[in-house]
C-alpha cells in the first residue's frame, strides 16, 4: 500500500494541510508542539478508526471548530483508493471511493504503527503483548477478527454466569463449550503468527544492534499443555482439562481463570526474558525490531506491505542504531512516514511542520 496523497482540515492544530508523500521513506520534522505526531495520528486514524492517544473523534477536532476531515489516496495492487473521514457536530461518517464504509472492510488502508510507548510492548502487561499480536491479527485477518469477537462476547456471557454462580446451569455448560472452541481458534491463529514473527525478529535485532544477541519469542498459553506439539485438539482438550481443574477457583474467584484473556508472549534476550533483564535501550530495540518483523510477516501473509508509521523513534537511539534505521527504511519496499525533531542527519522526502503548516526545504 501507498499513500500518495492526504488533506487534512481542522484537525488538531492543523487547519489545511496537502501533502504529497514519496513512495519510500518520508520524515515529518519540526520543533516541538508543531503537530508532527498530530500528521501521523491522522493517517493512523484512518486505517483504525480511532486515535492512539487517549480520547474520541472530538479531541481529533481543532479547538473552536465544528468539523474536521481527513482525506487519503492511496494505491494498492494497482488500485487506487481515496479514503475519507469526515466528523461534524458530533458525528462521524467514513467513505471508501465515496462509498459508506466500515473501518473493518478489506480496502481500508493498513498500517503499523510504533510510539515512544511501544517500549511497553516489552516491559509492560500481557495485555500490551497481547494487544499487539490482536491488532495485527485483525488487520490480516477478517477471521481472526470474527473469532477475537466471538471469543469476547463469549467470555463476558461465561464470566456473567460465574459471578450470578450459574455454573451448575445447562445454560453454563453450552457457554463453556462455545467458550473453549473460540478460545482455541484465537490461540492457535496467534501461536502461527508469533511463529512467524520469531523466524524474523532475531535477525531484524541483530542488523540494527550491533552486539550480538538472540531473541526469542514464544506464545506463552495460560493453561498447561502436555505435549511438544501444538493442534486444534490438544488445545480444546488442554483447556477443558484445566477448566475442569480450576473449577472450584473460578466458582471462588467468579471469572475465567484460562483463555486467550490471560495468555502472554515471551520475550527472551539471550534465553532471558526481556522485561526482566534487558536495559531500557535493549528493550526499544526489541520493541522496534517486532513492529518491523510485523511489516515482513503481514507482507508474508497478505502478499503486500501495510504503512509503517514511526513517531519519535530515532530519539530514543543511539547514533549507530539512527544511521542503521533510517538506511534500512530508506532502501525497503515499503512506504514509512518517520517524525522527528532532528533536522540532521536527514535522508529520505523530508518536510518540515511549523505550527500546522508544512513546508518542504
Ligand atoms: N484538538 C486540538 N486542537 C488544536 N490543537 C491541538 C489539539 N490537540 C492538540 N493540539 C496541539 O497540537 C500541537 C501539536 O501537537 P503534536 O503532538 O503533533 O506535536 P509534535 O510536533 O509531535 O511535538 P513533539 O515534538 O513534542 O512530539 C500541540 O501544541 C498541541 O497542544
Ligand atoms: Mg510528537
Amino acid at each position: 500500500m501507498r499513500i500518495t496523497n492526504l488533506k487534512l482540515q481542522n484537525y488538531r492544530n492543523i487547519n489545511d494541510l496537502d501533502y504529497q508523500p514519496g513512495p519510500g521513506l518520508n520524515i515529518i520534522t519540526g520543533q516541538n508542539g508543531q503537530g508532527k505526531t498530530n500528521l501521523l495520528e491522522s493517517i493512523f486514524v484512518l486505517a483504525a478508526g480511532y486515535s492512539f492517544r487517549a480520547g474520541n473523534y472530538q479531541n481529533l477536532l481543532a479547538y473552536d471548530k465544528n468539523s474536521f476531515s481527513v482525506k487519503i489516496d492511496y494505491s494498492w495492487q494497482e488500485r487506487q483508493f481515496t479514503s475519507q473521514l469526515d466528523y461534524k457536530s458530533g458525528k462521524a461518517k467514513f467513505f471508501i471511493n465515496n462509498k459508506n464504509a466500515s473501518h473493518r472492510s478489506e480496502d481500508t488502508l493498513k498500517v503499523v504503527l510504533f510510539t515512544p510507548d511501544d517500549l511497553y510492548i516489552v516491559k509492560g502487561t500481557p495485555a500490551k503483548r497481547r494487544s499487539f499480536v490482536d491488532f495485527v491479527l485483525c488487520q490480516i485477518s477478517p477471521d481472526y477478527r470474527y473469532d477475537l469477537d466471538n471469543y469476547s462476547k463469549t467470555l463476558k456471557k461465561r464470566n456473567l454466569l460465574l459471578k450470578q454462580e450459574q455454573t451448575n446451569s445447562r445454560t453454563f455448560g453450552i457457554i463453556n463449550q462455545i467458550f473453549i472452541e473460540n478460545a482455541v481458534s484465537v490461540i492457535i491463529k496467534r501461536i502461527n503468527f508469533i511463529n512467524l514473527l520469531a523466524e524474523i525478529v532475531n535477525n531484524i535485532y541483530k542488523e540494527i544492534d550491533t552486539m550480538s544477541a538472540e531473541i526469542k519469542i514464544k506464545y506463552a498459553v495460560s493453561f498447561p499443555i502436555d505435549s511438544a506439539k501444538i493442534s486444534l485438539d490438544i488445545l480444546y482438550q488442554a483447556l477443558e482439562q484445566s477448566i475442569n481443574n480450576n473449577r472450584k477457583q473460578e466458582k471462588l474467584r467468579r471469572t475465567s481463570l484460562s483463555g486467550p484473556h490471560i495468555d502472554d508472549i515471551n520475550i527472551y534476550h539471550n534465553d532471558k526474558l526481556a522485561r526482566f533483564f534487558s536495559s531500557q535501550g535493549q528493550q526499544r530495540t526489541i520493541a522496534l525490531s517486532m513492529k518491523l518483523a510485523e511489516m515482513y510477516t503481514f507482507k508474508k501473509i497478505k502478499g503486500f506491505y501495510p504503512i509503517f508509521l514511526l513517531d519519535e523513534v530515532l530519539s530514543e537511539l543511539d547514533n549507530e542504531k539512527q544511521r542503521k534505521l533510517l538506511e534500512q527504511l530508506e532502501k525497503e519496499d515499503f512506504q514509512s512516514f518517520l517524525t522527528s525533531v532532528y533536522i540532521k542527519p536527514l535522508t529520505g522526502n523530508t518536510v518540515i511542520i511549523e505550527n500546522g503548516c508544512l513546508r518542504r526545504d
